[in-house]
């Protein structure tokens, strides 16, 4: 094995634990996680992974959905690798002993979600797609001696050497701040759902991986497209913290979209009624609840009988009749909430950023396989074949360790805007403690991470416009965050991406996916293409950036 270097990988949805596999086979791999193993996005996934497993499917067609939902904003080659390596990506999870449901005829079962033309959303166990993949990889993951799990670890900031990554700043499962060396490393650390008041994520999504990266100095892209889910329950006490996801796959059913009167309204806004992309949705419904003092749209599932709905979604069957609902006879209350981030790290199709050794794949990277909408049920086929990709690359990567400055992403066209002025170098040595003395904190207010999520939420939100991002931007530039709880530093990363995200949204004056600006409502031809920023890179991690964000 003289060729195994030491790979971290950050994070343990999917992406990060078939990368840990796959390095796994060559290298030592360290993975952290800030939760337990099996916590992450991946494991509250419900409808599925869209894939050609099918004889009247074809790799044409699913192509071309993505890029129809994309807007415009996918890259051609990404979705290409997206649509064309999944299928051989399922078949390895089948292998790894993902129990995919089948029909009684001993065929793979299908679903049909919004904006596909086929059928072809893998699921199992109904609805609990996620939980049954991430269980599986676990099981796997668990038994691989070259993989090393650092549970409870919060993954702090990157260490550059000579402009390459060479480590990271971790808090470990005792509060102790420590370095842990590294030949390279691979964020898998997932979205930042936690941004907006409501959202589907779990806890744990507060895009720490993106911060991080950010904060190292590298290219991020397409920000501005954060999808909302069209469909979360909203039920008085899944409003006040993670309304409770009711998948897609439940329209692909036959479900249908109720106003407060009863009637169907989504046939007037689109020829695809229910099953139009998820941004149109996501934004039929919000223009609908808006039209009715903001009382939730319906989502109605009474055509379906109560043992199809609890045999096919047995997990929302759960939730449903855990609120007292009895959606087999009465339609259910919901609304839309931050789903998913389709911006990211940029990355090539092998999950190299712009930092020499550093990776990034699944919901952290954005190779604009998504553009600007991602098409539903191929985010866990993204992680899977990009992780896939990434992995293989550093297994084939056999040379020295300077091959980490070839292996940075260089192929990208385009200069990436810078975001913020340079701030004075500071050599302190890091302690947590020495994150809140920070230069710029006398001319800043303290904010929490619940009023970043409202005005995240009520300014740059399924509508935005000028006047509420620039209100928006000018409050988060005068805040900081006070504590050094992990909770605290996660809300930190929160406020760091809010900053970006803003701009971002300001500067692309366009409607597009599921960037919908009021004050610019038509898509335009200046802006067919990603934003990519980035600020410059900090020498250690014991300053904050809290400098003003030059305009684009
Ligand atoms: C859902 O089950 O509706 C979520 C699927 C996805 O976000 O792709």
């Amino acid at each position: 094995m003289s060729n195994t270097k030491h790979i971290l990988v950050v994070g343990s949805g999917i992406a990060g634990l078939i990368a840990a596999l796959e390095l796994s086979r060559q290298h030592a791999v360290t993975l952290v996680t800030k939760a337990v193993l099996a916590e992450s996005n991946t494991r509250w996934a419900q409808g599925g992974i869209a894939a050609v497993m099918f004889s009247d499917d074809a790799v044409a067609d699913h192509i071309a959905d993505t890029l129809v939902a994309g807007a415009g904003l996918c890259n051609p080659n990404a979705v290409n690798v997206l649509c064309t390596e999944g299928p051989d990506r399922i078949r390895d999870l089948i292998r790894l002993g993902v129990a995919f449901d089948h029909t009684p005829d001993g065929q793979l079962a299908r679903g049909l979600e919004a904006a596909h033309s086929k059928a072809r959303v893998l699921h199992a166990g109904g609805d609990a797609t996620g939980l049954t993949v991430e269980t599986a990889l676990v099981l796997a993951v668990r038994h691989q001696p070259n993989i090393s799990v650092l549970e409870h670890t919060f993954a702090l900031d990157l260490v550059l050497q000579n402009g390459a990554v060479a480590g990271l700043e971790i808090i470990d499962s005792e509060g102790l701040p420590r370095t842990i060396d590294a030949d390279a490393i691979v964020l898998a650390s997932g979205g930042a759902g936690h941004l907006y008041l409501h959202t589907t994520n779990p806890s744990v999504a507060t895009g720490d991986g993106v911060a991080m990266a950010l904060r190292a100095g590298a290219q991020v892209a397409d920000l501005e497209f954060y999808q909302f889910h069209p469909t979360a329950l909203a039920t008085a006490s899944s409003l006040d913290s993670s309304p409770f996801l009711i998948s897609e796959a439940v329209r692909g059913e036959g479900a249908v979209l109720l106003d407060a009167s009863g009637s169907r309204f989504m046939q007037h806004i689109h020829p695809s009624a229910e099953l139009a992309p998820r941004d149109i949705v996501a934004r039929g419904i919000a223009s609908q609840m808006a039209d009715q003092q903001g009382l939730p749209v319906l989502l109605d599932a009474t055509a379906k009988s109560a043992d199809f709905l609890a045999a096919r979604f047995p997990t929302i069957d759960a939730a449903t009749r855990a609120r007292n609902l009895d959606w087999s006879r009465n339609p259910i209350p919901i609304t839309p909430a931050a789903h998913y981030w389709m911006g990211g790290i940029r990355t090539d199709l092998h999950g190299r950023t712009s930092i020499p050794g550093l990776y990034a794949v699944g919901e952290v990277a954005c190779t604009g396989v998504h553009g600007a909408n991602r098409l539903a049920s191929n985010s866990l086929l993204e992680s899977l074949t990009f992780a896939w990709r990434c992995a293989h690359l550093l297994l084939d990567d056999t040379t020295s360790a300077t091959s980490s400055e070839a292996s940075a992403l260089s192929s990208l066209e385009g200069a990436a805007l810078p975001l913020r002025r340079q701030e004075p170098e500071q050599t302190e040595a890091f302690t947590p403690e020495a994150r809140l003395r920070q230069p710029a904190e006398a001319r800043t207010t303290p904010i929490d991470r619940l009023s970043l999520q409202t005005l995240m939420w009520t300014h740059v939100g399924i509508e935005r416009n000028a006047t509420d991002l620039r209100a928006a931007l000018h409050t988060l530039n005068r805040s900081h965050v006070e504590g050094i709880t992990i909770h605290d530093l996660e809300t930190r990363n929160l406020l760091d991406l809010a900053r970006v995200l803003v701009t971002a949204a300001l500067a692309r004056e366009e409607s597009r996916g599921a960037h919908f600006r009021t004050d610019f409502p038509e898509p335009s031809a200046a802006f067919q293409h990603s934003l990519t920023y980035t600020q410059p890179a900090r020498t250690s991690p014991t300053h904050d950036i809290l400098s003003e964000t030059v305009p684009c």
